[in-house]
């Protein structure tokens, strides 16, 4: 677009999940029409990936935008290299200055996880924007909880549509741990199995990180269940993984889709621009 005649290529990068769009540049003023047709994008996909970007904080606090209303409370606004920085910005990154991470959720591996699953209201998407990468590892994968949710049995799909889970967020830490509501975590009720409101499509709504307990079910009979979900959910045969290259700017739905972030070497830079869509317009 911007001008040109030519239309975005949308090309599937998975079976079940994931599509890479190329001939767009996201930088300046979006045509206007892209926005419906990205939506349907994106609730089809549950991720997207535009290769090759060169966009600032703004551009991207744009793109975001013509997926809902962009939350601002979610920010840190903290990379010294970025003065222009627009409200909402975050930055996830392992670099330090002073010996202080300039960025959130900075080192390591991750459990999957539905960003915002802990409020009361989750994020409808977030986006992220590479700017450092390191040579190997922390990659993305990306779990359609929609195809989990259909490849469950019958009996077991109509059984959990009646139930619901307790998530929590134990701040900064990225690997499943003892999960105490006295803590100073803020946590969320929500329906176990949900529908997307855009396909109708129902997809499971847990994950290993924030998923604490199934309300009504917090003996062991109720943990063997959300284990095997987690499990389940979690089997190659759902998952994108995503590995990173500078300038790639990648969109996902956290109502459809759980990500998760793989190990990489601490002494190599890792640094992205994150912005999440609320799920209030
Ligand atoms: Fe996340």
């Amino acid at each position: 677009m911007n001008g040109s005649a030519v239309e975005p290529l949308v090309e599937a990068v998975h079976p079940l999940l994931g599509a890479r769009i190329t001939r767009l540049d996201l930088r300046g003023l979006l045509d206007p029409r892209l926005k419906q047709t990205l939506r349907e994008n994106l609730a089809e996909y549950g991720v997207l990936y535009f290769p090759q970007q060169s966009i600032d904080p703004d551009d991207q606090s744009a793109f975001a935008s013509l997926f809902g209303r962009v939350d601002f409370a979610d920010t840190n606004g903290a990379n010294p290299n970025e003065r222009q920085s627009t409200p909402g910005v975050k930055y996830i990154s392992n670099i330090r200055e002073e010996g202080k991470p300039i960025g959130a959720l900075p080192d390591g591996e991750m459990h999957f996880h539905s960003d915002g699953s802990h409020r009361k209201t989750p994020y409808r998407a977030t986006t992220l924007y590479a700017l450092e990468v390191p040579r190997s590892g922390g990659e993305t994968r990306f779990a359609s909880m929609t195809a989990a949710f259909e490849a469950l049995p019958v009996d077991l799909r109509s059984e959990l549509e009646g139930l619901s889970a307790r998530h929590v967020f134990n701040y900064n830490k990225t690997l499943r741990e003892n999960m105490r509501l006295e803590d100073a975590a803020a946590h969320a009720i929500h329906p176990l199995v949900k529908t997307h409101p855009d396909t109708g499509r129902k997809a499971l709504y847990l994950s290993r990180l924030m998923t604490r307990d199934i309300v009504g079910r917090e003996n062991e009979e109720g943990c063997e269940l959300l284990a095997f979900l987690m499990d389940h959910c979690e089997q190659e045969e759902f998952i994108y993984e995503h590995s990173w290259r500078p300038g790639d700017l990648v969109i996902w739905d956290n109502r459809s889709v759980n990500h998760a972030r793989n190990d990489f070497p601490p002494d190599q830079r890792r640094l992205l621009r994150r912005y999440t869509v609320s799920d209030v317009d």
